[in-house]
């Protein structure tokens, strides 16, 4: 039996239109990223990965080529199905860390929980935050709204919000950027820690050093990516295991 991707683009194109001006952000990209994986996307300024990102997290349709998520072709769904799919395997966490300040660092990671299909008792969505909030380490705030807290501590909460929906993946578009280096290094260790404990993570950085911290290296340039060699052998050793 062969492992199945969890995500897989294939010859994948992305171009914005915006008055008469048609951008090419991406066009002709293959990637599989498995149960496991800790891959980092990186490349220079404007290359595209941000787009590559929001293309993943199903929050822009691809403009050619197809995408399936746990095998389901993406492109055949719509809107409220793709929805459902998004907040079901994936889980987002950006650089600026898109709390809400009205509400305490507990609601914040309860309130993707609360929009779920079926949904999910008080209970359960009061036992998944406390288990996140553990997860990183943050439960002693869970009371304090996020302004009370530090930017390295509430990009914490923002993981532990992803964690609690349980995704196949988490997408991570440069967690570090509003941190100070200090903090940076805490957040970075922390998502080396949750792929250990086998969470999926693909993250988008432009910092090489932080790129390091992934198993696997995407380097775009000019909307493609310049490395296949090192994806292709890795989908195929992870074909190769499953066997
Ligand atoms: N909504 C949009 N409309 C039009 N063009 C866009 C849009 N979003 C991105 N682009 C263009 O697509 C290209 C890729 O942008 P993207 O944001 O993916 O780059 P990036 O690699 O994330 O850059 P950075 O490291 O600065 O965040 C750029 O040329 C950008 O101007
Ligand atoms: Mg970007």
């Amino acid at each position: 039996m062969q492992a199945k991707p969890i995500i897989e683009l294939q010859q994948v194109s992305k171009v914005y239109t915006s008055d008469d001006v048609q951008t090419h952000a991406l066009s002709d990209i293959n990637l599989k990223i498995y149960k496991g994986d800790y891959i980092a996307i990186s490349g220079p300024s404007g290359c595209g990965k941000s787009t590559l990102l929001s293309l993943m997290g199903l929050l822009d349709d691809i403009s050619g080529g197809s995408y399936q998520i746990e095998g389901v072709d993406t492109q055949s769904l719509d809107m409220d199905t793709q929805a459902e799919l998004r907040n079901l395997h994936i889980g987002f966490i950006f650089q600026s860390f898109n709390l809400i300040d009205e509400l305490s660092v507990f609601a914040n990671v309860a309130l993707p929980l609360q929009y779920r299909e079926p949904a999910l008792s008080k209970a359960e969505i009061a036992e998944r935050v406390e288990h996140a909030l553990g997860q990183v380490e943050i439960s002693h705030r869970a009371n304090h709204k996020p302004n009370q807290l530090s930017g390295g501590q509430q990009q914490r909460v923002a993981i532990a919000r992803a964690l609690a929906g349980t995704p196949s993946i988490l997408l991570v578009d440069e967690p570090t950027g509003n941190l100070d280096s200090k903090n940076g290094d805490a957040v970075m260790a922390l998502l080396a820690e949750l792929n250990e404990q086998g969470t999926t993570i693909c993250m988008v950085t432009h910092d090489p050093r932080y790129a390091g911290y992934a198993k696997k290296q995407v380097k775009l340039l000019d909307g493609k990516i310049i490395n296949t060699d090192n994806i292709q052998t890795t989908a195929a050793s992870a074909e190769l295991e499953a066997v």
